[in-house]
């Protein structure tokens, strides 16, 4: 069966990367997906959210804990799921307990095979992996994880969403990263950036926003042709109070957004028709 991976990407903190990532496993788990949502971001906040108690897996394996079911935890919603597992999610220990099982044989094996064990505890068809800001492909930590995630599922689809707000300085500094990503991720097969986010957009800011993506794309896909690739998706979303993630929340009590549901029709169409959506349809 098909597989989604889709990693949400961004140069800064606070952008909405979690929130976007949470959105879309909802919503694509609601049309029956089985999501795995991989949080590999530092600060472990949607481990958090959706109640995952124990140590992120990288800081499991470098102390020799075994319990690596407590890394993860799986939620039904609607007539699919989530799983949420979480990979790093412990701050600075994270990056420590990296250093030790990358330098470490036994370690890394040991890793290899609990990551395989989260990766197969499922059919999992989309993979949702939320980031910290600016994350390294090119660490031996993010190789493995590839090395590993593409034993497991060998026929997949591979996206990249990106997100960004206002000023227009971190706009164009947020394209000029999605150039740079996509022109180093050679991977097999269907490789693309799904789409470029414009999120908490103001009201008096959606006409700025709605003609920069108009030049976004341009001039992105004049950039990425040479590497055979197309963004043909930009998404304006709004300031939104619904959105404030809380400590603890229910999966129910966030909003269903028009430009969401457009994101995940796209995600099994492969469709690469030109398209820039704000939530004035909502
Ligand atoms: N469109 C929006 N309108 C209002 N608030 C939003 C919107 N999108 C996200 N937020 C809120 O902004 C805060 C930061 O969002 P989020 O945690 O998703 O950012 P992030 O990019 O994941 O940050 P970090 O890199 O620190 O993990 C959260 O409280 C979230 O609920
Ligand atoms: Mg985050």
């Amino acid at each position: 069966m098909q597989t989604y991976r889709i990693s949400v990407l961004g140069i800064k903190g606070g952008v909405g990367k979690s929130t976007v990532s949470l959105l879309l496993s909802v919503e694509l788990a609601s049309h029956g997906y089985k999501v795995l949502l991989i949080d590999r971001d530092i600060t472990g906040t949607l481990s958090r959210i959706l109640g995952i108690k124990s140590k992120g897996l990288l800081s499991k394996i470098s102390s020799m804990e075994n319990e690596i079911n407590e890394t993860y935890k799986k939620i039904q919603v609607g007539t699919g799921s989530i799983t949420i597992f979480k990979f790093g999610g412990d701050n600075i220990e994270t990056e420590k307990a990296t250093k030790i099982i990358i330098e470490n044989k036994d370690l890394r094996e040991k890793f290899i095979q609990a990551y395989k064990q989260v990766l197969l505890s499922d059919n999992f068809n989309c993979v949702i992996i939320d980031n910290q800001p600016l994350i390294g492909f090119d660490t031996e930590i993010a190789k493995t994880e590839r090395e590993v995630y593409e034993s497991v599922f060998k026929d997949d689809v591979k996206y990249r969403i990106y997100i960004t707000t206002f000023p227009k300085e971190i706009l164009q500094k947020s394209l000029d990263y999605l150039i740079e990503v996509e022109g180093v991720s050679r991977y097999k097969g269907i490789s693309n950036p799904l789409a470029f986010i414009i999120n908490k957009v103001k009201e008096d800011e959606v006409n700025e926003a709605k003609e920069f993506l108009e030049y976004a794309l341009n001039y992105v896909n004049d950039k990425i042709k040479a590497v055979h690739k197309t963004l043909s998706l930009g998404i304006i979303i709004k300031f939104d109070s619904r959105l404030f993630l809380k400590q603890e929340m229910r999966l129910s009590e966030l909003p269903s957004l028009y430009e969401i549901k457009k994101l995940a029709d796209r995600v099994c169409k492969i469709d690469l028709s030109r398209e820039i959506i704000s939530g004035d349809k909502s």
